[in-house]
């Protein structure tokens, strides 16, 4: 006898054949018919019971969340909702699951209660279909870059530099940390540390991903990032994922064009292939927004509001654009936003950058060319000495998805930049030297796998992408 899965049950016509099923217990009804569920699909399959057949302290443990294997024979389904049921001639219980204490009962339950069970949530309906997919959102990032060239690059975790010159990391140190060795000057000596000096955890993988594209010619990378930023957001993780492809000879342009067809082509993956899980969260938020305030329902349901990103070309605007859309705006002149905009060279605020998506261009928008000020020291310059040639994608509902530009390939620039900002050139000294050898124009961008996620999937909370979140406080797990 053949063990099948799920999903390859659900789609067979091969009537009368015996088959074995392992799964989990959704529901038991009637003493008769079980929902069972392996993971496999979003579905479950009838598994039909033969009540005088089926000894009695069997009957009792088949139970939610109680994993079994089921021997029987795939029928027609008498019933509606389902082509095909299994008619079971044999149960084995292989663990139960005490129905007093199993948390996740066939009801509602809230997406907060789930996160405190993380361990357990994804035996729901929603984050079954949200973690698949994550994973076909994995497949197609690998399988677009691969297939156009580009070799994956895996970036180191632990680094020695601030790629982002930001300072929100991670300490990584063996150190003792209540008797720390101390240096003459009293501060504490990281050269005993393990590695001889500083180092964190990284939070991009960029620069080193920019030297393998001065060999490689096209790289991306696909790894964990960490940010010791204290943003308790529903867009912030401390732990997320990362893609940053890299590439050589692309400027700002081809590094928009790239950024854009990348997005359309994943989610037009997805679509194509997790249609049972989208309609289920499509579902999921239609009935979600029912109990919201008709001014903070979803102006597109899930599939519209794909299709409407792959349809459609972002608008690319300047940061000057941009700065004097938001500055003449009716929130702005009437106070409404927090941060109110009225010197060139202000950082835009999530605020100001969903105005601009959903508001005012009401598509996913790239703005570039942003004040050199507000960016970080390895975007190049542009002439007018001011702005850099920096680019962020902003989606419906997320805000910024991307952070991209062009490099700074000149090295005297790229050194006196540095210089300036009091940038220790030690720790760089690896990454000048693309510049000394062989330099020439390069281009990349950092994608948000979670923030992906969440457009994708339409859930609300980052936390609830990931199968186990870290976030400040939080780390259960
Ligand atoms: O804009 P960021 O900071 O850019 C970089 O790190 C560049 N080195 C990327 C590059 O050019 N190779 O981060 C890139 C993206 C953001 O647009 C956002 O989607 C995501 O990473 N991101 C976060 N996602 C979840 N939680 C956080 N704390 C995040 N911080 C950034
Ligand atoms: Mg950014």
């Amino acid at each position: 006898m053949q063990r099948f899965n799920v999903a390859e049950l659900l789609q067979s016509e091969n009537y009368l054949q015996e088959i074995i099923i392992k799964g989990w217990v959704r529901t038991f009804r009637s003493n008769r018919f079980i929902a069972l569920n392996d993971g496999s699909t979003i579905k479950n399959i009838q598994c039909v019971i033969n009540f005088e057949n089926t000894p009695e302290d069997i009957l009792k443990r088949i139970t939610t969340g109680a994993a079994l294997s089921i021997k029987g024979t795939l029928v027609e389904s008498q019933g509606k909702g389902q082509t095909v049921e299994v008619q079971v001639s044999d149960i084995e219980i292989l663990g139960d699951s005490n129905p007093d204490e199993y948390p996740i009962q066939p009801k509602k339950h809230s997406l907060e209660f789930l996160r405190e069970n993380a361990h357990l949530r994804g035996r729901t309906n929603t984050f079954g279909a949200v973690m698949r997919v994550r994973s076909a959102l994995t497949f197609a990032i690998h399988q677009y870059f691969v297939s156009r060239g580009f070799y994956n690059l895996h970036t180191p975790i632990i680094t020695g530099s601030d790629a982002e010159g930001a300072g929100e990391m991670f300490r990584v140190s063996t150190l003792d940390q209540k008797n720390p060795p101390l240096n003459d000057a009293g501060e504490i000596d990281y050269s005993k540390d393990f590695f001889g000096k500083e180092t964190n955890l990284t939070v991009s993988g960029q620069l080193e991903a920019e030297t393998y594209a001065m060999a490689l010619g096209k790289v991306y990378t696909f790894g964990p990032t960490f940010r010791a930023e204290n943003s308790n957001t529903s867009r912030h993780l401390a732990e997320f994922w990362m893609i940053e492809p890299e590439v050589a000879f692309n400027d700002l342009d081809a590094n928009m064009d790239l950024s854009e067809d990348f997005i359309k082509e994943v989610i037009k993956y997805v679509l194509e292939n997790c249609k049972d899980d989208l309609a289920f969260l499509e579902q999921r938020l239609i009935q979600e927004d029912k109990s919201k305030p008709a001014n903070q329902r979803s102006e597109m349901a899930l599939l519209e509001k794909l299709h409407f990103v792959i349809d459609n070309n972002f608008k690319r605007v300047t940061y000057t654009e941009a700065f004097d859309i938001l500055r003449n705006s009716k929130p702005n002149k009437k106070k409404k936003f927090k941060y109110i905009i009225n010197e060139w060279g202000a950082d835009l605020q999530s605020e100001h950058e969903r105005f601009l998506v959903e508001k005012h261009f009401k598509c996913p928008v790239i703005l570039f060319d942003y004040p050199a000020n507000i960016k970080a020291f390895y975007m190049r310059l542009n002439d007018d000495g001011k702005t850099v040639r920096a680019m962020d994608v902003l989606f419906p509902g997320i805000g910024e998805i991307v952070g991209g530009s062009q490099r700074e390939e000149r090295f005297d620039v790229l050194k006196e930049k540095i210089d300036a900002l009091g940038i220790d050139e030690k720790e760089l000294w690896w990454y000048l030297d693309t510049r000394k050898f062989g330099t020439a124009v390069h281009s990349g961008f950092g994608l948000g796998f979670e923030r992906l996620v969440q457009f994708a999937t339409g859930m609300g909370n980052i936390r609830d992408v990931i199968p186990f979140p870290r976030a400040p406080q939080s780390a259960e797990f």
